[in-house]
């Protein structure tokens, strides 16, 4: 019984900031994108528990929410790490060895093409196309930074730095 409490009490907790976004947006149908758009900056995805809570509470059918978090490109149903790595394969720094950025960062978190975040939700890895930065070619980009002229030696420093300032915080 006592677990049942818990429990309940961890899922008010963990949909309280969905509750809030909710409220903010007066549980209208109509603000479904910016309702979603705020859900996942908290959560970093949308879990399907999470669609179906928005669903239930503003009046529309889970699918019809699900629906359209899977038709735009901007929202993720995957878990995301707490930190987002993007790094560029556009043309300019795909012939600047990006590809070998990509590697070293593969290794150092054990990650691959089909396993982009880590098993502790703390890194994911995309691969996007020209950050609209050539110049500074090969980019990447650490939690919205900019990394111009980027090596695979700094590219794992830079996650090493994070994952020693993580651990100083836990
Ligand atoms: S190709 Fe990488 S920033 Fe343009």
């Amino acid at each position: 019984m006592q677990e049942t409490i818990e429990h309940t009490q961890a899922t008010i907790d963990h949909l309280a900031p969905v509750n809030r976004i909710l409220e903010k947006y007066g549980y209208s149908p109509d603000k479904l994108i910016p309702i979603l758009q705020e859900v996942q900056a908290v959560y970093n995805y949308l879990s399907k528990d999470v669609i179906s809570y928005v669903a239930t509470s503003i009046g529309l059918p889970p699918s019809r929410v699900y629906g359209v978090a899977t038709f735009y490109a901007h929202f993720s149903l995957q878990p995301k790490g707490k930190h987002i790595i993007r790094l560029c394969d556009g043309t300019a720094c795909h012939v600047k060895k990006s590809t070998s950025i990509l590697s070293a960062l593969y290794a150092k978190l054990g990650l691959s093409a089909e396993k982009r975040t880590t098993d502790d939700l703390m890194f994911t890895i995309e691969t996007v196309s020209c950050l609209g930065a050539c110049g500074l070619a090969p980019v990447m980009v650490l939690d919205d930074e900019v990394h111009g002229q980027c090596s695979p030696d700094k590219a794992t420093e830079l996650i090493e730095a994070i994952i020693a300032e993580e651990k100083k915080n836990k």
